[in-house]
């Protein structure tokens, strides 16, 4: 089988994205695949036809290669790719929608709205501590926490150099530990927890810096906490309409007693797949070395 992998793209997540696709790349060679490494620009379209691969491997993440518009072409050009079609991952990057359509499926979401940059650069929008996203941004791009003691809303909302768009999720503040679950077609695979020793929160540097993070897998939590997340991971992949491989990232604040409080915060139809990843990990826990997982996802592509 003759498989494109596409990498690079336009969003600010590119640099992850090349990460992710090189991994792929290579493993799909070593599993005996032909591979074309394609860095993805305007011109893919043409790009894509001219080289009519039998699979598309999506290794892009953020805008226009994680929000339908990607999959809007590989299903006009009729070459199946790998994860989400095109109204699941629309869906899915938009963080409110992702939250309306999780919470009607019964699962628990951080309570927020979206709101214009302007309308919150002066003052505070609710009242701290809460949580500042892109509306449709990865990687932790543009997320900021503002704390309890902050008098104003953060100074860079208002800097020139703000690349992260107006529409802004503003999230109530949700205490915890930082729980990850992937879905791998119908299964939910094992809870991950995440550390982050010297980082304020999982951000990009503690993601993408070698020893910035370390993952549990099985994290350690109670076996009805992780059967529940794994329900809800499940849920919310069903309910998106996923396909493929999808990630849930979860907030577990277990202050007042081991049952705790959770809260999903999003879903990732295009989960990092670079060497410091988590599916990668999680699903090496479950029995599936990286070159089984990407072979299974370009076994599962469809369009
Ligand atoms: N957006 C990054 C790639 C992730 O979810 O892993
Ligand atoms: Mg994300």
């Amino acid at each position: 089988k003759h498989v494109a992998v596409l990498m690079g793209g336009l969003s600010s997540e590119r640099p992850v994205s090349l990460n992710s696709g090189k991994a792929c790349a290579d493993a799909l060679e070593a599993e005996g695949y032909e591979v074309s490494r394609v860095d993805v620009d305007r011109r893919i379209a043409e790009t894509l036809a001219e080289l009519k691969p039998d699979v598309a491997f999506n290794a892009l993440h953020g805008p226009f290669g994680e929000d339908g518009r990607i999959q809007g072409i590989l299903e006009y050009l009729q070459i199946p790719y790998t994860h989400s079609g095109v109204a699941a991952s629309a869906l899915a990057m938009n963080k409110l929608l992702a939250k309306t359509v999780a919470k009607s499926a019964g699962v628990p979401v951080a309570r927020g709205r979206v709101m214009k940059r302007q309308a919150i650069a002066d003052v505070h929008p609710i009242a701290p501590p809460y949580v500042i996203k892109p509306v449709a941004e990865g990687s932790s791009f543009g997320v900021l926490i503002v704390r309890e003691n902050q008098s104003h809303p953060p100074q860079s909302l208002s800097s020139p150099e703000w690349t992260f768009g107006d529409d802004l999720l503003i999230e109530e503040f949700v205490h915890g530990r930082e729980l990850t679950c992937a879905v791998m077609g119908d299964v939910a695979l094992d809870v991950c927890e995440i550390t982050t020793e010297g980082h304020a929160f999982y951000d990009y540097d503690s993601k993408y810096s070698d020893g910035g993070s370390v993952h549990i897998v099985p994290a350690e939590i109670p076996a009805d906490v992780a059967r529940k997340i794994q329900e809800w991971a499940l849920a919310a992949h069903r309910a998106i309409g996923c396909r493929g491989v999808t990630r849930s990232d979860f907030r577990y604040d277990d202050r007042f007693g081991p049952k705790g409080e959770i809260a999903w915060l999003e879903i990732n139809t295009q989960p990092g797949m670079t060497a410091v990843s988590l599916v990668p990990d999680i699903a090496k826990q479950s029995g599936h070395s990286f070159g089984d997982l990407v072979r299974w996802m370009v076994e599962d592509a469809s369009c």
